[in-house]
């Protein structure tokens, strides 16, 4: 007879047996209840249009309740690079897309110093849902969003991910480290090489860091070409 794990775990609770298991594992078991629970298939099988629908959808956290539409992102599907920020703010909501407002502009300007464009990157954010007020997303919203934006990079695929901002680098790397230690070094999420630099909405408001900005972009670009090479 096949057991699901919530029935193992059931039977042996009720036996008054304690059932222990490790940290990973936990999240893997309750990111299936969760799935089966609200959707029919896990995330990670989704194909894109699958996942677009999935995120349209989403009643994970309470976020849905004052969303004018999901931000899912924008972009080329085989890009080698994959910029990812924090979450949707006011006009990203109205617009249904990432980085759209001064900072998004600046974003642009950004990714056309090296040669890339809105449509050659893939764009997207931890949330696909606006906190009110533009407020830090919670642990327990990042934590809903966390396997479609994993479902993301897998699709994509990308050469580099380049994370603007703390929240986008925290949330990536799991942990509390300042951007200012974060940047002008690689990381890894998962399997592929990240840079963490500063959002372009904190160099709206401290353009005297543009120059590191450039520094991180230089890097990034260089392990892409030899990702390529
Ligand atoms: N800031 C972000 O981090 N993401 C957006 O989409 C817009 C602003």
């Amino acid at each position: 007879m096949i057991q699901s794990e919530q029935q193992r775990r059931a039977y042996l609770e009720a036996m008054g047996i304690d059932v222990w298991l490790p940290r990973d594992h936990v999240d893997t078991v309750d990111e299936a209840v969760a799935d089966t629970e609200h959707d029919v298939q896990p995330t990670d099988v989704l194909d894109w249009p699958e996942l677009r629908a999935r995120v349209a959808a989403c009643t994970r956290c309470a976020l849905h309740e004052g969303r004018t539409q999901t931000v899912f992102g924008v972009g080329n599907p085989d890009a080698d690079w994959m910029v990812i920020g924090e979450a949707p703010g006011a006009e990203e909501d109205r617009r249904g897309e990432p980085f759209v407002g001064r900072a998004g502009k600046l974003l642009d300007e950004m990714l056309r110093a090296i040669g890339e464009a809105r449509d050659t990157v893939f764009i997207t954010n931890i949330l696909k849902c606006r906190p009110p007020g533009n407020r830090d997303p919670k642990a327990d919203e990042a934590a809903a969003c966390r396997a479609y934006l994993e479902r993301q990079v897998e699709l994509v695929n990308p050469k580099i991910i380049l994370a603007v901002g703390r929240i986008a680098a925290q949330q990536l790397l799991g942990c509390d480290v300042p951007v200012g230690r974060l940047r002008g070094k690689l990381h890894q999420f998962g399997d592929t090489p990240m840079v963490v630099t500063y959002h372009p909405a904190y160099l709206l408001r401290s353009p005297s860091q543009k120059r590191k900005v450039w520094d991180d972009l230089c890097l990034a670009r260089r392990i892409v070409a030899e990702r390529q090479a």
